[in-house]
């Protein structure tokens, strides 16, 4: 069966023309610096973000992870909301960089100047952590894309403290789809920048870490002492070019699929989209039903060829893809709607 595929956009296949340059691409052992199509990619993405240099990882956490301990030293404090993804699915900064994590809570998980300000005090008696970074994610787990203002409030802030600030840029191509700008004007008000291939634009592996040579270099470093040197990585790094160049545009296409998606289905009978949060491709929505019937909802839409996450936090979720059509959206629609109908 061809499923349709709703549970996140790594789900994504990855296109022929990335099949095609995986098989002709000049590749060379990359931890001896020999791999001229990693090295590519990773001055290709450098210079879209506008950083100096760049770093071929295997995950978008390696990336966050090596930024966190490049940017730190043990005991530090990073700074950072509570439903980023560093905080919510990534374990690890306490055990790989030894920094204790600052969850902080904010409005649509937006860190604001007063929030970082506060969060930069030393503790009264002088004794505490030091904080040493500001993370902060565009687009946002949520759904939501910060604003270039919000960016450079947030940039500013710490920067009044002398802190570096690293951005998950996971959906950062969504991100400045949706704000129908440049990326390098969102990164600009960050030292770094992690930017995941494998998501929204369907390479199968790798995401890229990007600021100074001296943090690359660290980074480097680092990436090899975790056992992440790859070898000839530029089978998946050439898919990683076409990532780039060729999908960032056709995201609109996943944004607008979800925008109508989540019209349909607000406008169901016991169905709530959080409609302000549709800045991507992502529709979070509530269902007004038993707990029981919610559980059994992946189930049941995958009897009729729909795959979906389960409910999370009282969410479920519908994320748009390179896979998912717009007929693809209005099957998923009308199957979840005679769904909903069936269990009045
Ligand atoms: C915002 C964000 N950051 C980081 C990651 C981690 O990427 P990976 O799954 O490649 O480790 C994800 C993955 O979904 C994400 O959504």
């Amino acid at each position: 069966m061809n499923y349709i595929d709703l549970r996140s956009d790594s789900v994504t296949q990855p296109t022929q023309e990335m099949r095609d340059a995986m098989y002709t691409a000049p590749v060379g052992d990359d931890v001896f610096g020999d791999d001229p199509t990693v090295k590519n990619l990773e001055k290709l993405c450098a210079a879209k973000v506008g950083k100096e240099a760049g770093l071929f990882v295997a995950s978008g956490t390696m990336g966050n992870q090596l930024a966190v301990m490049a940017h730190t030293v043990r005991g530090d404090e990073i700074i950072v909301s509570s439903g980023a993804h560093l905080v919510q699915h990534e374990a690890s900064a306490a055990v790989l960089s030894g920094v204790m994590v600052k969850v902080l809570e904010c409005k649509d998980d937006i860190l604001t100047a007063a929030i970082i300000e506060k969060a930069c005090r030393p503790s009264a008696d002088g004794l505490g952590p030091r904080a040493g970074l500001v993370c902060v994610e565009n687009a946002l787990s949520n759904g939501k894309v910060m604003s270039l203002a919000q960016m450079k409030e947030c940039y500013d802030a710490a920067k009044k403290h002398g802190l570096p600030v690293h951005l998950d840029g996971a959906r950062l191509f969504n991100a400045a789809v949706a704000l129908d700008t440049d990326v390098k004007q969102l990164t600009q008000y960050c030292d770094s920048v992690m930017v995941c291939l494998s998501k929204g634009l369907c390479a199968p592996v790798g995401s890229v870490l990007c600021g100074s040579r001296e943090f690359i270099e660290k980074a480097r470093k680092n990436r090899q002492l975790m056992g992440g040197g790859m070898r000839q990585a530029g089978l998946l790094a050439a898919c990683g070019i076409i990532a780039l160049d060729r999908m960032v545009d056709r995201l609109k296409e996943d944004h607008e699929n979800a925008k109508y998606m989540a019209g349909r289905l607000n406008k169901m009978k016991g169905v709530k989209v959080l409609m302000d949060n549709v800045d991507i491709n992502l529709v979070f929505f509530k269902v007004d039903r038993p707990r029981e019937f919610i559980a059994a909802l992946p189930g049941r839409m995958l009897e009729k060829g729909i795959k979906m996450a389960g409910e999370e936090g009282g969410l479920l979720r519908f994320i748009t893809n390179n896979d998912v059509s717009r007929a693809d959206v209005e099957k998923v629609c009308d199957v979840f709607e005679a769904i909903m109908k069936e269990s009045v």
